[in-house]
């Protein structure tokens, strides 16, 4: 892991754009994509840049199950709103949260990944170490599939809806074996809230019960941290 330690949540978008940018200017041609606050700099940046995604193709972590693409709160909307308007690429793909048959979309988007390998990865960072919504206790072998949400990860989330009893109880996502998948994999954490998550996912051992500690096994991971969540680091 090449850990890099910035001053704050702007400082370290711009350093994941700077890398992001390196391996799209290298010949990377399928980014694997997140949500949440934390990308939202990296997304700024890169809409602010020249470069061109529309030779690209994207595959998202995951999505809520319930919400259509058009609800505010859903993933789809938010890549709409922060990238795919002003950044179109060829193609971008997000599981369906609508989806009537719940295995077959997972099998659906399982199939889609291997059709599309991932080169460049970007990751936020669970509280409780869970990356895309791979809770604690995720197999290291898991693929997409419907997951059950943690009550703490509801309530981490709340924030972007009405109040808590609108946050979806599940999400479709992809499994920790298709994360580790990508060729190169940019994390960002920021704020004290990520400190501990932070701290097992780097100094921690490699185990289920964190998520993220995963990463340490993957040869090509940058991390890029604020001082509040790095706090914690030795
Ligand atoms: C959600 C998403 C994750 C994201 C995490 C952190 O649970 N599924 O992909 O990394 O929240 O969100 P934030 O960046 O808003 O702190």
């Amino acid at each position: 892991m090449k850990i890099i330690k910035v001053t704050d949540a702007i400082a370290g978008g711009r350093v994941a754009f700077e890398v992001f940018r390196e391996k799209v200017l290298a010949g990377a041609k399928v980014l694997g994509l997140a949500t949440g606050s934390t990308p939202e700099e990296l997304y700024k940046q890169i809409v602010a840049s020249d470069l061109d995604l529309s030779e690209l193709t994207s595959v998202n972590l995951d999505e809520y199950v319930g919400l259509s693409a058009e609800n505010e709160q859903s993933y789809a909307y938010f890549m709409k709103e922060h990238l795919f308007a002003e950044k179109p690429l060829k193609a971008s793909y997000l599981p369906n949260g609508l989806a009537e048959d719940p295995t077959a979309e997972a099998a659906r988007y399982n199939q889609l990944l291997s059709e599309y390998p991932v080169d460049v990865q970007v990751l936020g960072l669970g509280r409780n170490g869970h990356i895309g919504f791979n809770e604690p206790g995720t197999a290291f072998d898991s693929v997409t599939r419907v997951v059950d949400l943690e009550p703490s990860t509801i309530a981490a989330n709340a924030r972007f809806f009405e109040d808590e009893s609108q946050v979806p109880r599940q999400a479709f996502s992809m499994g920790i074996a298709n994360i580790m998948s990508a060729k190169t994999i940019i994390l960002m954490a920021y704020g004290e809230a990520k400190a501990e998550a932070v701290k097992g996912m780097i100094e921690g051992p490699v185990t289920e019960s964190l998520p993220a500690s995963v990463l340490q096994n993957h040869p090509n991971v940058v991390v890029i941290v604020d001082e509040a969540a790095a706090s914690l680091l030795s």
